[in-house]
């Protein structure tokens, strides 16, 4: 599998990604695509898609499909009805979340409202796109999913987020030991900053951080069970400089 060309890495695969739309998502999007995926492109929102696709243009040698839908509803079973036209998938990529407001406020400051808010957009809305979109995957299939390395340190000011991204990886782990090696592989990513066009737009942006693209092509390698990291279900990418590291370690 390794002497595979990255290019023709998934051809005759289709992978869904959902947050298609937003900063990884197009860079996973894009790098799919130029290892030959069908790409299942999914967000909520229509004018969303429809820019990604101006954006991944004729990335090829894949072939991009884009489906508005809303992973993160309560009704899981008609996410994957509407879903399993593409199925059994190869890889699902889970690349959606939400920062919650930039305002920046300490614990004891927080309402309810704000936590009840962020536990819904970026705890919830990840339980029931995990509920949703596994059963969509073929038993040698992969569920790539991301979450934050908050989840792993003190987050001053932005609590809820690393929380949340806590939860997450919880959430995920568990999922990985209750399919216990029978039906999909599902990793763990946790990742440091990643830079993507609106950062980048914004101003945050280092050479010194993972691209979107980069880890495009890590999940596409996973999916596909190539190179290393194929046999390790939690990885951080925090920066190149650190490098991947598993735990356990391999
Ligand atoms: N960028 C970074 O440096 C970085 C670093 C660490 C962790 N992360 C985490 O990685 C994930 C993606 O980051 P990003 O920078 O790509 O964020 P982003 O640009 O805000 O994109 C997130 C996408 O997720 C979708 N989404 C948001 N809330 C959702 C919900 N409740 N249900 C379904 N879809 C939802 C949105 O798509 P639609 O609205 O079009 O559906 C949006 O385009 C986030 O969880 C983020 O916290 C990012």
């Amino acid at each position: 599998m390794s002497d595979t060309p990255e290019i023709q890495l998934l051809s005759g695969r289709t992978v869904l990604v959902a947050g298609a739309t937003g900063g990884i998502g197009e860079g996973m999007t894009l790098a799919l695509l130029q290892q030959g995926a069908t790409v299942v492109a999914v967000g909520r929102s229509e004018e969303r898609l429809a820019k990604l696709a101006a954006y991944t243009g004729d990335a090829g040698p894949g072939t991009l499909l884009t489906h508005p839908a809303d992973v993160g509803a309560p009704d899981s079973q008609a996410v994957r009805d509407q879903l399993s036209r593409y199925g059994p998938l190869d890889g699902a990529v889970v690349t959606i979340g939400d920062w919650g407001s930039p305002e920046r406020t300490g614990i004891l400051d927080l309402s309810d409202a704000e936590w009840e808010a962020m536990i819904a957009s970026n705890l919830t809305s990840h339980f029931h796109a995990l509920r949703a979109l596994t059963p969509l995957l073929s038993p040698s299939g992969a569920l790539v999913h991301l979450s934050g390395f908050s989840a792993e340190i003190p987050y001053p000011f932005a609590a809820l987020v690393g929380a949340t991204n806590a939860a997450k990886k919880s959430l995920v782990r568990s999922l990985t030991a209750e399919l216990g090696g029978n039906g999909p592989r599902v990793y763990e990513l946790i990742i440091g900053p990643v830079r993507t066009r609106p950062r980048a737009a914004i101003g945050a942006d280092s050479p010194q951080w993972y691209s979107a693209d980069d880890l495009g092509r890590h999940a596409g390698r996973l999916v596909a069970g190539s190179g290393p990291y194929a046999e390790a279900p939690l990885q951080y990418l925090v920066t190149p400089a650190h490098g991947i590291r598993t735990t356990p370690p391999l």
